[in-house]
């Protein structure tokens, strides 16, 4: 054995003996939600053309996304049509492709910036920053209807959608196997490929750069919203009565997307395809104390109309009352309607983290 790896091991050893509670596993904490590895595009590979076909080299190299589940989780009835998304990526944009098999493919909505989700759709969630807060959200309709929005923080903390906000050079196309709006033929799938640029998909966060580099890891998520249709009289019509399905590829466990603590994890690399392997972040168990304190908090004032300080009144799960993972939440109630909470990791180069009762998440 080499002797500097004698000597890791020897005082992970000692480290083990003296604190055998504490742990600075990056595992540690939340489970990881679904990750991919990005991989940058290679100039031999020709490049993506935004055609709605997601056909090129550039994706034939690339393995898929997990296929997309209930948007409650695992154990809800797989998806009747299969999903699955792939992204490449460059100096300017970060590009999406998207299969969605589909026997009934129709579309009405036709404006940009109109409600898509009101037709079948794909769409695309992305929080470079990770805080929760300044996320996009981009949908797109089978006919390439796109509605682009940013939204200040999740709606359950009094978020606005700002559908004024665009990305101009952005470019998006669709194809579709068979005819779209014609109940008579039925169809097998249709496709979206998209390239969202990153200097709009970082407007307004202050930590993540366009582009990313390699290493740099964004919360990202996929949805697919799919109505149950009908044909009448050879047209499209929705089934009355039925709500609409939600398929992601990271489950949120609840019908909500808006929880961005709860996407996937992207990672940048600038390997060869296949050969970077997903690093989760040292400061996972820092965030998952964090978002654990959150949901606790929320909890307790659902209930009780006020925050509390005294972590004995809120459930916590045992990793974070006793912080096994790191240090155990520090909470400053503001007014009693207000908190902000700081978590300190084991290892005291890392940032420490911090939360706030608006959900916003950020490193110090
Ligand atoms: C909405 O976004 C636009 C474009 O980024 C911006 O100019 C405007 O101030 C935003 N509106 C609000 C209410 O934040
Ligand atoms: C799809 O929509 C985008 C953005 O509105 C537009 O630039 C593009 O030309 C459209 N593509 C097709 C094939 O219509
Ligand atoms: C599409 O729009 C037409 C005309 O408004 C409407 O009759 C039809 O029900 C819509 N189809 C679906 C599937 O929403
Ligand atoms: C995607 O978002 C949905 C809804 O918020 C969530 O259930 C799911 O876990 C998320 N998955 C990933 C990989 O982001
Ligand atoms: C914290 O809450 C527990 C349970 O309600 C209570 O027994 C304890 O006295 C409280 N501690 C402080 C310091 O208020
Ligand atoms: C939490 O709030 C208190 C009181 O407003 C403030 O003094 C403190 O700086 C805040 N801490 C963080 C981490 O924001
Ligand atoms: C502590 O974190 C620093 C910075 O990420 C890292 O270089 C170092 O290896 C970590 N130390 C331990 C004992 O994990």
């Amino acid at each position: 054995m080499h002797n500097s790896l004698l000597y890791t091991a020897s005082v992970l050893f000692i480290l083990s003996v003296i604190q055998p509670s504490v742990s600075d596993d990056p595992f540690c904490g939340l489970p990881l939600p679904k990750t991919y590895v990005v991989y940058k595009l290679r100039e031999w590979e020709g490049g993506v053309s935004v055609d709605g076909r997601i056909d090129e080299q550039a994706w034939l190299d690339v393995p898929r996304t997990d296929r997309f589940v209930d948007i409650q989780g695992e154990d809800y009835p797989r998806p009747r049509y299969e999903t699955y998304a792939k992204l490449r990526w460059d100096d300017t944009y970060l590009y999406v492709a998207g299969y969605l098999q589909e026997s009934d493919v129709f579309a009405n909505q036709t404006k940009h910036d109109s409600v898509v989700f009101e037709d079948n759709d794909f769409e695309v969630f992305t929080d470079p920053d990770g805080n929760t807060h300044h996320y996009k959200e981009f949908e797109i309709n089978a006919i390439n209807t796109t509605w682009d929005l940013e939204l200040s923080k999740p709606y359950l903390n009094g978020g606005n959608a700002n559908s004024s906000w665009e990305m101009p050079t952005m470019k998006s196309a669709t194809y579709i196997e068979g005819p779209v709006n014609n109940p008579l033929v039925p169809n097998k799938y249709w496709t979206v490929e998209l390239a969202l640029p990153f200097k709009d998909m970082v407007h307004d966060c202050t930590v993540a750069t366009a582009p990313p580099k390699h290493g740099d890891q964004w919360r990202i998520n996929f949805s697919r919203v799919e109505w149950h249709v009908k044909n009448v009289n050879g047209h499209y019509e929705k089934v009355p009565g039925l709500p609409e399905d939600n398929w992601v590829w990271s489950p949120q466990h609840s019908i909500n997307m808006h929880l961005p603590e709860r996407w996937g994890i992207i990672q940048f690399s600038t390997d060869p395809v296949d050969s970077t392997e997903f690093k989760p972040s040292p400061n996972w168990p820092v965030y998952s104390n964090l978002v654990e304190l959150y949901n606790a908090e929320k909890k307790f004032f659902a209930i009780n109309g006020y925050f509390t300080a005294n972590l004995t009144q809120l459930e916590l799960p045992d990793y974070v009352r006793k912080g096994k993972c790191a240090s155990i939440p520090h909470v400053n109630v503001i007014k009693l309607y207000n908190f902000n909470a700081t978590v300190k990791p084991f290892n005291s180069s890392l940032p420490k983290g911090n939360i706030r009762d608006d959900r916003l998440i950020w490193f110090t």
